[in-house]
């Protein structure tokens, strides 16, 4: 029997293990980002003063559920909630628990859906209550040192050329790229080849081909860059108790530059904007 032309390509990896999908992969990872980005806008209601992100994760939780989704963090590494929920200091992977949320709070909101066995993972940041002037600064800068990083996404370039530009913009204004985590491939499986670096030097790393899914999830403290984990093994917050902030999009390089798999259906991915 003859193999398709499909099944010939499927599955072929760089030297550097990165995974090429095909073309029409693309629809997969479309449908799966579009769905973590609309939970992400219906979730904005659910956060305000008094709140718990035990609560909010449970909205989340049943929303995948309703969609007929899976959620990718459930379960992953033992890990048992639908979202991470990140406040204030807590840099990521913050676990939702029955802490009410209080005026002033920032929170970064980080949920993975699986759809047709496609990921879907992104995270934005919100507000309860009303956003302090520094906060406000720290997110708008957070929020835009990713978009620089997405603008460095096309053929040709190269993953330092991403972490350079993310990494030049938020030192510009004084404040630190964390380097202790960095994003990922994606697609099929959560976590992939190759490490993100959300810093690095021009021309450095792999080249980008069309074909490479991958997220970008810079995060941003106003002070230091160190983080340290906490003792229950996955909340990780700044050693210097600074704020941080943190947004994230799933991409796929296309011949032209990428494609933003996770963009909010509503256009609320900043929350000044919605
Ligand atoms: N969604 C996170 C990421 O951006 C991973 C969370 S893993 C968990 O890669 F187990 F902490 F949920
Ligand atoms: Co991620
Ligand atoms: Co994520």
């Amino acid at each position: 029997m003859e193999t398709p032309v499909n099944e010939l390509h499927r599955g072929r990896r760089t030297k550097d293990g990165i995974r090429i999908y095909d073309p029409s992969d693309f629809a997969g990872m479309h449908t799966a980002g579009a769905l973590a980005a609309r939970i992400l806008d219906e979730i904005a209601e659910h956060v305000f003063v008094g709140q718990t992100t035990g609560e909010i994760d449970r909205v989340i939780e049943e929303r995948v559920e309703a969609a007929g989704a899976k959620s990718a963090t459930i379960g992953y590494k033992g890990y048992q909630h639908a979202s991470c929920i990140s406040v204030n200091h807590v840099v990521c992977h913050g676990i939702p628990g029955d802490k009410k949320l209080k005026d002033g709070d920032i929170l970064n909101i980080d949920v993975t859906v699986i759809v047709d066995g496609w990921f879907g993972d992104t995270s934005r940041m919100y507000v309860a209550g009303k956003l302090s002037r520094k906060a406000e600064r720290l997110i708008q800068v957070t929020h835009d040192s990713l978009m620089r990083g997405i603008e460095a996404v096309k053929p040709g370039n190269t993953f330092g050329d991403i972490g350079h530009a993310i990494q030049s913009f938020v030192e510009s204004h004084r404040m630190s790229v964390v380097t202790d985590f960095c994003g990922h491939g994606l697609g099929r499986v959560f976590h992939a080849p190759p490490n993100v670096l959300h810093y690095g030097r021009p021309g450095t790393g792999a080249t980008l081909e069309p074909g490479m899914f991958f997220t970008i999830e810079p995060m941003v403290n106003l002070g230091r860059a160190e983080t340290k984990t906490l003792a229950d093994d996955w909340t990780a917050v700044t050693r210097d108790k600074s704020l941080s902030a943190q947004f994230e999009h799933s991409v796929g390089v296309t011949e032209g530059g990428c494609e933003i798999f996770t963009l909010s259906p509503a256009g609320k991915f900043h929350p000044t904007y919605g």
